[in-house]
């Protein structure tokens, strides 16, 4: 199973302040909802607070959190104590390939599993508090790299990239 991240990150890497995202950007939105269309998502608990506790449909939620007694508030969503466990639940679907989709803990504890990296580079320095890792060149090589420039919905410009382990 391919074990991939999907991630927006400023220029500075921030991806994260206040529990809540830096930016709206509805074609990312729409491309993170057709990446990850009918596959497994792997999520921190606090990402999951941070959408209101939504459910993301059609795809299998996986919440982890290091709470026993931890409720979703939905018995959609399947809850994992460890990262390892957040996999070993995706596999059980058969699915190609798994998405952790953040927040910041998460990705710095997946990176070193990780196969692929879905990266929407925003092209902004901003504050946060909430940081992706480095993509280390020695270790990744950009795969594809799509530019999109700022217009009347996106206060940015951004580029889809999407970013392999080198073998
Ligand atoms: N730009 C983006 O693409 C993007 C995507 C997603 C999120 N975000 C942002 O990221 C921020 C949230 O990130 P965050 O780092 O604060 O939190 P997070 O990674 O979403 O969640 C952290 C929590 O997940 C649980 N957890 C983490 N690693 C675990 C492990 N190995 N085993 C068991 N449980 C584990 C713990 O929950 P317990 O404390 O319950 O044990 C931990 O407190 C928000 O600002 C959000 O908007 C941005």
């Amino acid at each position: 199973m391919i074990i991939s991240l999907i991630v927006a990150a400023s220029t500075n890497n921030a991806i994260g302040k206040d529990n809540r995202l830096l930016w709206h950007l509805p074609n990312d939105m729409k491309y993170f909802k057709n990446t990850t269309w009918a596959m497994p998502v792997i999520m921190g608990r606090k990402t999951y607070e941070s959408m209101d506790n939504t459910v993301l449909h059609g795809r299998f939620n996986i919440i982890v959190t290091r709470q026993k007694n931890w409720n979703a508030g939905d018995d959609r969503v399947q809850i994992a104590n460890s990262l390892d466990k957040a996999i070993e639940l995706a596999k059980e679907t058969d699915c190609k390939e798994v998405f952790v989709i953040g927040g910041g803990e998460l990705f710095k504890e997946s990176m070193s599993v990780a196969n692929r990296i879905y990266l929407t580079r925003v092209h902004v320095t901003i504050d946060g508090d909430s940081f992706f890792p480095d993509i280390k060149e020695t270790d990744w090589k950009l795969i594809s790299d799509a530019p999109f420039p700022k217009d009347d919905r996106h206060a940015f410009d951004y580029s889809f990239q999407v970013w392999d382990r080198k073998k």
